[in-house]
């Protein structure tokens, strides 16, 4: 399974990019929203993608088929590799139909159901986000919903790529694994806290601390 970082944030995404775990980026307009209010959206969609080199979908505000499009085709001239976010709504799968059509890769967002899911998947979508703590927080367990359509996507062979969105915590990484979801995309807060565990710090602790005596008892 592959992670994705969820974010619009320069400094996080460059920290991903270093460490070299993190196969893509994903936008949307409120984390957009959360940078500075006087960014040049097109330079900082140029700015990271430039630094993760792979995955990067940026997602259109309108809600219209044809306003989508125009949209989608402006993205694609920023950079031909863009993966283009558009909303589960009717006028959002027709758009995607119509940019499946031009070989423009789409990310269907804001999935809650499997019916969505399948909708997306049959309209063209190159990937379904489905999104497991906005789920949580309502009281739907994420786990089930997202197992239902990884089972269906089993059954049918369908080929657009399972995104699990809207992780909270690292369990939700490891659930959206089990499952079977292609690829988990994740605040950069948890994908740090998915590297810790207590026992390798104290291990490294350890070590470092064995070692340092070797080489003092070597000295004395
Ligand atoms: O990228 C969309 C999704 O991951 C948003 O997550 O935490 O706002 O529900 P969240």
């Amino acid at each position: 399974m592959e992670l994705y970082v969820d974010t619009a944030n320069i400094n996080e995404i460059r920290e991903c990019a270093r460490l070299g775990f993190v196969s893509g980026v994903t936008t949307n307009p409120s984390l957009l929203a959360k940078e500075d209010p006087n960014v040049d959206i097109k330079k900082l969609i140029l700015e990271i993608y430039e630094l993760i080199g792979g995955h990067l979908s940026v997602e259109v505000i309108s809600t219209d088929r044809d306003g989508m499009i125009k949209e989608a085709e402006e993205i694609i001239e920023w950079f031909p590799n863009a993966t283009i976010k558009i909303p589960m709504i009717p006028e959002g799968l027709s758009a995607v139909r119509y940019l499946s059509e031009k070989n423009i890769p789409t990310n269907v967002t804001l999935i809650f159901s499997p019916t969505q899911a399948i909708a997306a998947n049959n309209a063209g979508a190159t990937y379904v986000s489905v999104f497991m703590g906005r789920l949580d927080d309502i009281g739907n367990d994420s786990l089930y919903v997202l197992y239902d359509i990884c089972e269906i996507w089993d059954i049918h062979g369908f080929e657009s790529q399972i995104i699990a969105a809207s992780i909270r915590h690292p369990m939700h990484i490891i659930e959206a694994a089990k499952a079977g979801a292609d690829i988990a995309t994740v605040p950069y807060k948890v994908l740090m806290q998915s590297l810790k565990h207590p026992l390798t710090d104290l291990g490294l602790k350890a070590f470092l601390a064995d070692y340092e005596k070797m080489l003092s008892n070597r000295n004395s």
